[in-house]
C-alpha cells in the first residue's frame, strides 16, 4: 500500500465515532502502538477494529532514542510482531530522549548537539531498524533550550544522525516553524541543503503563543496556521523532486481536541493545499 495525501492522528475521543463509520474518512490514520500492544478495554478494542479496516501508520512514543536506557527485549519483540502483522511500511520515533534510569518523562528532551550525541543516536537508530527489520524514521522535535555545550548546530546534528544511521526523516514542519520563531532563523533557509531525499513522511500541527507572544510552544492544541501550511507547500515539491514521491502528511492534534467533523474539515483544507502544491510543481516541470 502506498501512503499519500493528508492523514489524521487517531485520538481517543474520536474512537467511537470513527469505528461506527462504514469506511475510512481519511487516506490514513497514525497512532501509537503503545496504546494497543498488550492493552485491554474498550478503547484498545475499538482501535484494533479501526486498524483492521483503515490504512494506518505508526508513531512510537517510548523508545527514547537519544537516551541511555537499554530497551526491554520483550517490548521490542512485541513491537516487531505487531508492526509485521499490521504490514506497517515503517515505524517512527522522535529524535530526543524521554527516560533516564528507568524514570520516564513525558517531555521530548533534546539530545545535546555533540559528537557523542550523534554517536548514541546513530547506534540506537541503527540497532532499532535492524531489530525491527523495518525502515525507521526519526522526527525533528521542537526544542526550547540547548542541552550542555553544543558542538554543532541542529542542522548538522540531524543530518549526521540521519546519514550515519541510514534512516528516514519524519519532517515535522510545525516543529521546524516553532524553532524558527523561538530561535530566530529562516525555516526555508534551514531546509535548503538538508537531506530531503530521506523524508518519507511529514507531520503538521498547530501551536500556542505564551509569554506575551514571545514564545511559541508546540502544543498541538490549535488549528494549523497559514505560515505553516505555506511552509508545507514550499517543501512538498522539493521533497517530491528529491524522492520521486508525494510523501504523506499527518495532521496531529493532541490538546483542545475538536469534534471529529471539525478535525476532518481541517484535514480537507490541508488536502487542498497539499494537492495545489504538488500540482504546481508538475506544471513547473
Ligand atoms: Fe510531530
Amino acid at each position: 500500500m502506498s501512503f499519500t495525501g493528508v492523514g489524521v492522528g487517531l485520538r481517543r475521543p474520536h474512537l467511537e465515532a470513527v469505528a461506527a463509520l462504514s469506511a475510512s474518512p481519511v487516506p490514513f490514520w497514525e497512532f501509537a502502538p503503545e496504546n494497543v500492544i498488550g492493552q485491554g478495554g474498550r478503547k484498545a478494542r475499538l482501535t484494533r477494529e479501526i486498524l483492521q479496516r483503515d490504512p494506518v501508520l505508526t508513531h512510537g512514543l517510548s523508545l527514547s532514542i537519544g537516551g541511555p536506557d537499554d530497551w526491554d527485549p520483550e517490548q521490542i519483540r512485541d513491537l516487531k510482531a505487531f508492526l509485521r502483522e499490521l504490514e506497517a511500511p515503517w515505524h517512527s520515533e522522535h529524535l530526543c530522549w524521554t527516560s533516564l534510569g528507568g524514570a520516564t518523562t513525558h517531555e521530548l528532551l533534546p539530545v545535546p548537539f555533540t559528537k557523542e550525541g550523534v554517536a548514541r543516536c546513530v547506534a540506537r537508530s541503527r540497532e532499532l531498524q535492524d531489530r525491527l527489520e523495518l525502515p525507521f524514521l526519526l522526527e525533528n522535535i521542537s526544542w526550547y533550550a540547548e542541552l550542555g555545550e553544543p558542538e554543532m548546530d541542529e542542522r548538522a546534528f540531524l543530518t549526521e544522525v540521519l546519514e550515519g544511521a541510514d534512516v528516514g526523516w519524519l519532517l515535522d514542519i510545525n516543529n521546524l516553524y516553532v524553532n524558527s520563531v523561538n530561535h530566530g532563523f529562516d525555516a526555508k533557509a534551514w531546509l535548503t541543503g538538508m537531506p530531503l531525499h530521506r523524508v518519507a513522511q511529514m507531520h503538521i500541527a498547530g501551536h500556542d503563543w505564551f509569554e506575551e507572544d514571545r514564545l511559541i510552544i508546540d502544543t498541538h492544541g490549535a488549528p494549523v496556521i497559514d505560515p505553516v501550511v505555506e511552509l508545507m507547500q514550499w517543501v512538498l515539491p522539493r521533497i517530491q523532486e528529491a524522492t520521486g514521491k508525494a510523501v504523506p502528511v499527518l495532521l496531529e492534534r493532541d490538546n483542545a481536541i475538536p469534534e471529529l467533523e471539525e478535525l476532518l474539515a481541517e484535514r480537507a483544507r490541508l488536502q487542498v493545499a497539499y494537492d495545489a502544491a504538488l500540482a504546481d510543481s508538475e506544471v513547473a516541470g
